[in-house]
């Protein structure tokens, strides 16, 4: 079973020890193409066929980052080590090889199909070369939220009933009771995930499981709907150095009225926006000791039983019996610098008392000491 650790519970982190040792550090990266760049405005092909429709969804590049971010990370890494940008496209396997740069900060979450978030590291691996986070197989697994909780289940940890569907005829039999959630079976950043994802009778799980398997060119993950409150956990380190940062709650209650309880995309860039405040975040969450320890124990568990590396952050809500119940992992955790956008693993760290900075060096540093390429 899972390996027990015993210092999780302890709080609040965490000064990184610092660096003797100056890195040649790579940054790789997707960054999305309205901001400023020079990148091929693509479509990746999960969605829509560039060449049928040349309009991306409005989801379309929500997993990618800004300049805003690339640029803060490149002036936290700089802090102690050279740093050069490496764009996670076609040429990046010749610009690694090259370069042989001594570690890779990988926050590219790649372009094309179900492996997308593998490639990087993948090739990565084939060059022998050091990068933080998690390996292929884990970021492969943990894209797929299917196999990511049937993984969990085989642990008994518990998350959401859930059926994988492809077609109509896939849903006719189902047992489940409404409300459920629809969603597509492989994105993030709440892609294809809107106020219609929460279905509450048999037509609107048709039109959902439509809408999935249409726009999105891929499986319906439906799920039964947790309905209690909702917590995310950031995570950082490995083995008996894992700590978990505050806990952060969206609270529902927050929410303008008649709004579905959803960390939905339309709550997450576009309810939420610099310019109109939402606050919904509570950080440190406002829970009893037991709750806390529950939650604390199955976000842990679930980083181990995936064999996260460095740094994740796990989804978590309470089921009707008031138990926490896991969504989903998150290995590349988004990690926009300024605070009023409510990135929750720099605000979770933040309430830790890490800057940004130390946030950003706190990851290499512990794939540095995975790769004992320092103490
Ligand atoms: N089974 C579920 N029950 C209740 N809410 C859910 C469920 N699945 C997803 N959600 C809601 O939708 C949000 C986004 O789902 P999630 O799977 O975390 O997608 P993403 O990868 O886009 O973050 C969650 O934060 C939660 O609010
Ligand atoms: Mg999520």
């Amino acid at each position: 079973m899972v390996k027990k650790n015993k210092k999780y519970f302890k709080g609040p982190v965490i000064l990184f020890p610092l660096f003797n040792v100056r890195l040649n550090v790579a940054l790789t990266f997707n960054v999305k193409p309205e901001s400023e760049t020079t990148f091929p405005a693509i479509v990746p092909p999960n969605q829509k066929n560039p060449i049928s429709n040349t309009q991306p969804s409005t989801d379309t590049y929500a997993e990618w980052d800004t300049w805003e971010t690339i640029n803060a990370l490149k002036d936290s890494l700089e802090q102690y080590h050279n740093v050069t940008l490496v764009e996670a496209n076609e040429d990046a396997f010749n610009r690694f090889r090259e370069l042989q740069p001594d570690i890779v900060f990988n926050i590219a979450e790649g372009a094309y199909g179900v492996s997308r978030e593998t490639q990087i590291p993948a090739m990565l691996d084939m060059l022998q070369i050091p990068y933080t986070g998690s390996d292929a197989l884990t970021l492969g697994i943990c894209l797929d939220k299917a196999r990511t909780k049937e993984i969990l289940s085989y642990y008994g940890i518990q998350n959401a009933k859930f059926k994988v569907a492809d077609n109509i005829d896939d849903i006719k039999n189902l047992s489940f009771d409404f409300p459920l959630m629809v969603k597509p079976v492989c994105e993030g950043s709440s892609k294809g995930i809107y106020s219609s994802s929460f279905v509450r009778n048999e037509h609107e799980l048709y039109s959902e499981v439509n809408r999935i398997t249409n726009e999105y060119n891929q499986s319906a993950l439906i799920e039964e709907f947790l309905p209690g409150r909702e917590f995310t956990i950031a995570i950082l380190g490995n083995g008996s150095d894992t700590r978990i940062l505050p806990i952060i709650e969206i609270v529902y209650d927050r929410y303008p009225e008649g709004i579905v309880p959803l960390y939905s995309y339309e709550a997450k860039w576009i309810l939420d926006t610099k310019e109109s405040e939402f606050d919904v975040f509570d950080c440190p969450a406002n829970i009893d000791p037991v709750l806390e320890e529950k939650i604390k124990r199955i976000a842990l568990d679930t980083y181990n039983i995936l064999r996260c590396k460095d740094w994740s952050r796990v989804d978590v809500r309470l089921d009707k019996n008031g138990e926490p119940s896991v969504i989903e992992i998150n290995p590349l955790p988004g990690i926009i610098p300024d605070p009023t956008e409510n990135s929750s693993f720099p605000k979770a760290a933040r309430v830790a008392g890490m800057t940004y900075e130390d946030m950003i060096n706190s990851v290499l540093y512990a794939a540095a000491q995975r790769y004992s390429m320092v103490k």
